[in-house]
């Protein structure tokens, strides 16, 4: 079968599933897409997206007529023979992940040798050796994802590589899934399925160390008068380096991150290793996290009954997701200091609400920003830059703190507007 005729199945249609299901009919396959939530499939059938992700709507709606939604296991078996399995892999209290809703596919596939099952969703080293001894038959593969949320459309499209791991038994199926990414141009990494679900949990893992590694590079370049962002620009032009993931900031959160690093760890932990760096990875994220608090009580003394704004609740900008997010750590301190939180954020206050525990959800940036002792910006919105802030925002502000958490503003033109302005890292 050529890959231009490859049918593909999607197994749960959350943010992984929809856009590997949305970017594949793009590129002109028929795609079976199930999830087990009815009220989801009617409204994606309507070409409703549920998550805000740029660009995806549009691709659901114009490749509607390759695009087929059910709730229905035997639809997907019936439609296509490589299935892609999407689903949610989240912590346990342990910190290890949660294969039931994996365990749930397996059950709905019997052994057929037609169909292969092809593991996108982030699992532990180990996992596929266990399905292929619960499935003989089944073929197995593994295509780790490395989509970023907010980019997730482009980073489909063009990636830097493609990692597919199989076993003898099941080279036939990967070499089909191979044949679906060749039109992307991407560089095909084909492994061992270890390996590959290796590669996917340590790059993870060490973006988050490159993460934690600079953050610490800020703190230290507070006390020593120098400034993270040229230290950063000089490392990252090192090839050796590289300049991404070396913004300094309040803390990495999201889906993956704080998930996967600690996944990481525990499997680890399993197999008999202390992975060290990785206890100090975590540890030095949960304190910067709460670093910001003490930047505005060096400003204000005690927080009890001050009002405090934040600005942004995502993890990061061009998502509504607030899954670990900083700001809610944040706004949860806060409130254990006495202040008074308000938060706003374009698109995400909606998800947030029954999780910000007793702040108030602002319309704006504006009516968060009125009559505020100090505000902090948690994500980098662009619409927070456009913001007046010599002029409306100073006026309404009771108190001119700002605390810039993803060193996003120009502090210099906030100081010479009267603000005391904080930045991370920037001594
Ligand atoms: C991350 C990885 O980047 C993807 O490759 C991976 O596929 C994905 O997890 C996943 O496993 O599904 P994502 O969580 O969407 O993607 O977001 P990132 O853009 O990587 O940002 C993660 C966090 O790190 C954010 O809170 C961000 O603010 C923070 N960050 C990022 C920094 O604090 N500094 C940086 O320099 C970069």
């Amino acid at each position: 079968m050529t890959a231009d005729r490859e049918p593909v199945g999607v197994i749960g249609a959350g943010w992984v599933g929809l856009v590997t299901a949305a970017c594949f009919a793009r590129l002109g396959h028929e795609v079976h897409c199930r999830d087990i939530v009815s009220e989801k499939v009617e409204a994606l059938r309507r070409g409703e997206v549920p998550i805000y992700e740029p660009g995806l709507a549009e691709l659901v709606r114009g490749a509607r007529d390759r695009l087929h939604f059910t709730t229905e296991m035997a639809d997907v078996l019936a439609g296509a023979e490589l299935l892609f399995c999407c689903v949610d892999t989240p912590p346990t209290y342990s910190g290890d992940a949660d294969l039931s809703r994996v365990e749930a596919v397996l059950d709905e596939l019997g052994d057929s040798d037609r169909h292969a099952l092809v593991m996108k969703s982030t699992v532990p080293v180990g996992t596929g050796r266990w399905i292929e001894r619960r499935r003989p038959e089944l073929g197995y593969v593994s295509n780790p994802e490395f989509l970023k949320e907010g980019t997730a459309v482009d980073d489909f499209m063009h990636p830097d590589r493609v990692v597919i791991g199989s076993g003898e038994r099941s080279a036939r199926f990967a070499d089909r899934v191979a044949a679906l990414y060749e039109p992307q141009g991407a560089t095909i990494i084909r492994t061992d399925v270890a390996s590959a679900e290796m590669i996917k949990l340590a790059s993870n893992a060490f973006l988050a160390t490159k993460i934690s590694f600079i953050n610490e590079i800020a703190n230290v370049s507070e006390e020593l008068g120098a400034d993270v962002t040229e230290v950063a620009r000089g490392m990252g032009l090192d090839e050796r380096i590289g300049p991404q993931f070396l913004r300094a900031g309040i803390g990495y959160g999201g889906s993956c991150f704080p998930k996967d690093v600690s996944a990481l760890k525990q499997l680890a932990g399993n197999s008999g290793y202390h992975f060290q760096l990785l206890t100090a990875v975590i540890e030095v994220n949960e304190l910067q996290k709460r670093r910001t608090v003490g930047k505005l009580q060096k400003h204000l003394g005690s927080l009890v009954g001050k009002e405090i704004a934040l600005l942004g609740v995502a993890f990061k900008p061009d998502t509504d997701d607030v899954r670990e997010a900083t700001s809610l750590v944040l706004a949860a301190r806060l409130r254990s200091e006495g202040a008074h939180v308000r938060v706003y954020d374009p698109v995400a206050t909606e998800r947030s609400r029954d999780l910000l525990g007793g702040a108030t959800v602002a319309e704006s940036a504006l009516e968060a920003l009125d009559g505020a002792d100090g505000a902090v910006l948690v994500t980098e919105w662009p619409e927070f830059r456009e913001l007046d802030w010599a002029g409306s925002v100073r006026e309404r502000m009771a108190n001119p703190l700002l605390v810039d958490g993803r060193n996003f503003l120009d502090g210099d033109a906030l100081r010479a507007a009267g603000f005391a302005y904080e930045g991370i890292g920037r001594g």
